[in-house]
């Protein structure tokens, strides 16, 4: 058990200069943040520190500079959300390794937040530089990590430094991630249904492999679904295969035995296009030159069913191309059988990234028991891996 926010509740922080690791690696669209969960998400640690008086420093990556200063990868257009959201100015440190940088923290007022610019501008970052660690260290009196997307990074600002200083807590946000990845998925109340979808099985084999013995169904839909289908010798027409991963497949299908459910139909057109003509198929009725683009009404009926009828679900990857209507279909109905099973009293949770995004889209996200902000750490942690940015923070 990790020590969190709660814990410093009755000391003397007034006047403290929190450093806070967030995971503000968010979408930007024309210079502005298009989507502002991960930032709203952090906001009861960020008021937490304010009301008490911290002087609060907020320090995240965006994107993928590889330690260079490029400016379409600032995190300047997060100051005005930040602004909005806390009705209080937002200043921004431009270089957090400057000489006068530590100065600058000490000039903030009781209450106030500084948001410093993107932490993969520098190349030790990413090398978990202890040089830069400690650079970043002089900017702050206390650690407290939220950025719980980017737990499975042993980087500077979410490993190294968290050595440097103490005490080191978990936030709102990165408490309630692991309470319901670790805790409600440590022991599940079953029937206990994972439903994993997504274009490649690649990135998905390790956490089939952890959840094969804790499920009760796995559920498999997106395109990975046609490297199985594959595995089963079916013709899979132009549908986005991964050849290398096929005997994998077929070793998973042995392995998981009746666990590992394909989708019953698949939706099928010729071309990804909103206009394209779309067939209803059985998996074995794939022809040559079509493609496989969602699960189809059947199947959406097969996965339901099951869904209802879970305790717990686990939801990773789309059914089908959301983003391309009417591929959207197969997603949306999985969203609308997952507020189904929360209403009768499973407990259901969201693995980030693009289900995230699909669950939001279908206007679902509040229906949900959990949407997780963290895409890759939480298949990491569910594949029961240790996530650095955890592992360095304080046990109770
Ligand atoms: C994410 O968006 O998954 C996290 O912010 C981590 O980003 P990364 O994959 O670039 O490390």
């Amino acid at each position: 058990m990790k020590r969190t926010l709660d814990s410093l509740e009755g000391q003397p922080l007034e006047g403290e200069r929190a450093w806070v690791r967030v995971d503000f690696n968010v979408p930007l669209r024309d210079g502005s943040v298009a989507d502002t969960t991960r930032i709203v998400a952090s906001l009861p640690t960020i008021r937490w520190l304010k009301d008490r008086g911290c002087r609060v420093i907020l320090a995240s990556h965006l994107g993928r500079p590889k330690g260079q200063r490029k400016p379409e990868y600032s995190l300047r257009p997060v100051v005005p959300v930040l602004e909005r959201e806390l009705g209080a100015p937002v200043r921004f440190l431009e270089d957090p390794v400057s000489e006068a940088a530590p100065q600058e923290t000490r000039r903030l007022k009781r209450g106030e937040v500084m948001l410093l610019e993107n932490t993969r501008y520098y190349p030790g970052e990413e090398q978990n530089d202890p040089a830069l660690a400690e650079a970043f260290a002089r900017l702050g009196d206390f650690y407290v990590n939220d950025a719980f997307g980017s737990a499975h990074r042993a980087h500077a600002s979410t490993e190294g430094i968290a050595h440097l200083l103490k005490p080191a807590v978990a936030g709102f946000l990165m408490a309630r991630e692991l309470e319901f990845l670790l805790g409600a998925l440590a022991e599940p109340a079953r029937p206990f249904v994972a439903v994993l979808g997504g274009a490649k099985i690649s990135g998905k084999i390790d956490v089939i492999e952890a959840l094969l013995p804790r499920v009760d169904a796995i559920l498999i839909g997106g395109a990975m679904a046609c490297t199985f289908f594959a595995a089963q010798g079916l013709e899979t027409g132009k549908s986005l295969v991964e050849p290398d991963r096929i005997d994998m497949a077929k070793e998973l299908l042995e392995r998981g035995g009746e666990k590992l459910v394909l989708p019953e139909g698949v939706t099928i057109a010729r071309e990804l296009s909103p206009d394209a003509e779309i067939k209803d198929v059985r998996p074995d009725e794939i022809g040559p030159d079509w493609a496989v683009y969602d699960i189809d009404e059947n199947a959406s009926d097969q996965f339901i069913k099951r869904i209802r009828n879970a305790k717990t679900v686990f939801w990773n990857g789309p059914m089908g191309v959301f983003e391309t209507p009417p591929f959207d279909a197969g997603t949306v109905a999985v969203a609308r059988g997952l507020a189904v099973a929360t209403e009768q009293g499973a407990t259901t949770i969201i693995g980030g990234g693009d289900s995230a995004a699909a669950i939001a889209q279908a206007g679902l996200a509040d229906r949900v028991s959990h949407v997780s902000t963290g895409g890759g750490a939480s298949l990491e942690l569910l594949e029961g891996k240790q996530l650095p940015g955890v592992a360095a923070l304080d046990d109770v």
